[in-house]
Parts: structure tokens; sequence; C-alpha cells
């Protein structure tokens, strides 16, 4: 008599709202690439469930849970350990179980991004000049990889100035980051501009001067949609050399997660051009806070 199959390992995505979110496709999508026997489902958590509900989830043997808005700040809190990276961004997107049964907090989505700039891009981004627009969350969580990479300048500019300058001078020894407001950016070319603003999901654009973009200029809005973003609008409009949505990040963000859970990690490229084929089109346009 045959043994009873064993069970996939469990990792769920937890947020409000995930309907929309494309991670168990994408970790579907890995786990079949590198035969992993898992599962990945979503898990609809709002208001101030998420302890009890992550509790449950690892209680029952889940393995490992991805955290979406509103409880990456929660699960910083919730977590026993927090990587270095994770405790910078004050926020955790992925949460795994050690060796010892201790629950690790940690964070992707900064590299997620890089990795997207550097492989699938093929950016390099030592000495570069580069503004991040935003000085929220999403902000937060890119600052420390983009500084690691040893800029020229890391300028932040946002609505808000005052949250800029808290981020500037929370990584203030990590390299040069100017803070300003959207009008006060320097008029002059930078090499790459990232919309980390949650402005597109408005329909609207951050009011940087036009100068900012030259004809050398590569504009990313971390929001990512079939069509253009009005970031992306904007920025073809005055001429950048080349424009990016969000896609890659989100895949990216994705293989670290999943390479910290299974120890291997996944090729992403055939899952990027399938999720920005024009096949799998979508209207809303969406970004990583509000993802994965
Ligand atoms: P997240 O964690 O997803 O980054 P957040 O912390 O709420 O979300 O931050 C949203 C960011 O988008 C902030 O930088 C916000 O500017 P303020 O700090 O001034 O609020 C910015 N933002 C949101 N809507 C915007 C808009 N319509 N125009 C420009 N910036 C906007």
């Amino acid at each position: 008599m045959s043994s009873a199959p064993t069970p996939p390992d469990r990792y769920a995505l937890v947020g409000h709202p995930v309907s929309h979110s494309w991670s168990p496709f994408i970790h579907g999508m890995f786990a079949r690439a590198t035969l992993q026997h898992m599962q990945y489902r979503l898990i609809d958590v709002a208001g101030d469930r998420f302890r009890a509900e992550a509790v449950q989830f690892f209680v029952d043997g889940g393995k490992g849970l991805n955290v979406t808005i509103p409880h990456k700040q929660a699960a910083v809190e919730f977590v026993n350990e927090l990587t270095t990276r994770a405790e910078e961004a004050g926020a955790v997107n992925t949460i795994s179980l050690t060796r010892n049964g201790e629950l690790l907090g940690d964070n992707t989505d900064g590299i997620g991004l890089v990795l997207d700039l550097e492989q699938n891009l093929g950016l390099n981004l030592a000495d570069k000049r580069i503004l991040v627009l935003g000085a929220g969350g999403a902000t937060r969580g890119v600052v420390g990889p983009l500084l690691a990479r040893r800029p020229n300048l890391l300028a932040i500019a946002n609505r808000t100035v005052a949250r800029a300058v808290e981020i500037a001078e929370a990584f203030s020894a990590r390299g040069s980051l100017v803070p300003s407001g959207f009008d006060t950016v320097e008029a002059k070319p930078f090499d790459l501009i990232i919309n980390a603003t949650a402005a597109s999901l408005a329909g609207t654009v951050p009011p940087i001067a036009a100068a900012t973009v030259g004809r050398e200029t590569v504009c990313y809005d971390m929001a990512y949609a079939t069509g253009d973003t009005p970031f992306t609008h904007w920025a073809a409009g005055h001429g950048a050399r080349a424009t990016h949505k969000g896609w890659g990040m989100l895949v990216e963000q994705a293989a670290e997660a999943f390479l910290i859970w299974r120890g291997v990690r996944p090729q992403t490229r055939q899952v990027l051009d399938l999720l920005t084929a024009k096949g799998r089109e979508i209207s809303r346009i969406t970004r990583p806070g509000n993802g994965p």
C-alpha cells in the first residue's frame, strides 16, 4: 500500500485588498520551474487582525508569508528578528521560519528594484545622479539598496518636504542624500528618476521641473500597468531616453522572497515576459506598496 503524498509547503500573501495580486501566479511559475512542492495563496486580512491571522498561519504549519498593505509595519512588530534591510526600511514584506523556529522579517522590495534596474534594464547606478520622487514607505524601502550602489547623488523630493528630510536624516551616514520639495528639485538632468509616489494611482504626475529630464535620463515608475502611467507618459513627452514601469521590481522582489524560503533563486525573465505581454492586460494601476 502506498503512503499518502506529502502535502505541499504552504506560503501566502497577507494584506488588504489582495484579490488583484499577481503573487500566486508569479510564485506558481517559480515553483513549477524549480520543481518545488509548495502552494501559495491569498489571505485577505483587514484592520487589526494581522497578528492573529499570521499566528494561526504558522501554528497550522505555514512556512512563509508575504506581507503587503496595510500590514507591512505591523509585521515589523510581529516577527522575532529583523534583517538589517527590513529594519532600515521600517517594513517587512517577507516572513520566514528560521531553523530554530523563530520568525525572521525581511524586506525584498529595495533589492528587487535594484536588481530590476541592473539586471533586467542593464543600468549601472554607481556615480549616477538619481532622483527619487516620494518619501513614503516605498521610498524608505529602496533608499538603503540604492545607496549601497554608491550613486553620485540621491535626491529625494516629496510633496511633504518634512518626510523627505526625515528619510535623508535616517540614512545620512550611508551616502549623499538631498531632500527637497518638488518645486526645489535641481532643474538639471538626472541619470535616473524613480517615481515612488502614489501619484500615478491618482492619475497625476509629481510637479517637478521638465529640465530634470534630459536625453540620457531613464525614468522608472514603481507603479505597474499595461499602458503608460501618467509619469511614464510625462517622461516620454519630455524626451527621456527610456521609461519603465514596476513589473520587474514586482517579479524580482518575489524571486528574492522565493530564494529566502526555498534556497533557490528562480529565473525571472519568462515570468516577466508573461506579465508584461499584451494578453495579460489589466486596467488598473498598481504599485509595490499596494502589491505584491
Ligand atoms: P507607500 O508606503 O506606498 O509609499 P505612503 O507612505 O502613504 O505609501 O506614501 C505615499 C507617497 O506618495 C508619499 O510620498 C506621498 O506624499 P506625501 O508624503 O506628501 O503625502 C506621495 N503622494 C501620494 N499621492 C500623491 C500625489 N497625488 N501627488 C504627489 N505625491 C503623492
